[in-house]
């Protein structure tokens, strides 16, 4: 991540309402192709955040971890979107097998928790958004900052 050019965009939020209102803000505007990258320790709100983005997308079912799948996929939304959690990978290759490629590379939108484990597989112009506690600023505070290079022709330094 290139945070010298890119500062992102970064938004505070002082629950999980606060955070899925944001995410379903995005989940609206998303465009086939593109991957969302969630990283920030557990308990940080990633999930809250993947269910308030593909609600914004139009998808109506539940949306759980899929933890124990790696992969979970929604169809019935304005676009396909592949929800990835990635902590119990054992491997990078188990991405081959799961065949990750067609995702990634694929006509729907991508969510992957914990990116940071394939850090390697992600392509350069993947969003990363990235959820930070701080305890100082109380139980509920998280701080969302959202880097891409998609956006870079905005210079956000000024802002
Ligand atoms: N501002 C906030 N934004 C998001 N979640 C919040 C916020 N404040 C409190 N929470 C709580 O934090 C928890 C976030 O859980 P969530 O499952 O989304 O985390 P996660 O990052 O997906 O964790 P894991 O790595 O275990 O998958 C929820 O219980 C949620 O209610
Ligand atoms: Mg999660």
């Amino acid at each position: 991540m290139d945070e010298e050019r890119f500062k992102g965009i970064v938004r505070e939020t002082n629950g999980p309402q606060e955070t899925s209102e944001l995410a379903f803000w995005l989940g609206q505007q998303a465009q086939a192709g593109q991957i969302y990258c969630l990283d920030g320790e557990l308990g940080a709100g990633k999930t809250v955040f993947a269910q308030g983005f593909a609600a914004g997308l139009g998808v109506d079912e539940p949306v759980n971890s899929p933890t124990f799948t790696i992969i979970q996929q929604y169809e019935k939304g304005r676009l396909p979107l592949y929800h990835f959690d990635v902590y119990r990978l054992g491997s990078v290759e188990e991405m081959d097998e799961i065949g990750y490629e067609d995702y990634f590379y694929g006509e729907g939108v991508c969510l992957v928790e914990w990116s940071g484990l394939i850090e390697e597989l992600l392509p350069e112009d993947a969003i990363q958004i990235q959820i930070e506690k701080n305890p100082d600023k109380g139980f509920d505070y998280r701080k969302i900052t959202l880097y891409s290079r998609q956006f870079s022709g905005v210079d956000r330094r000024k802002e």
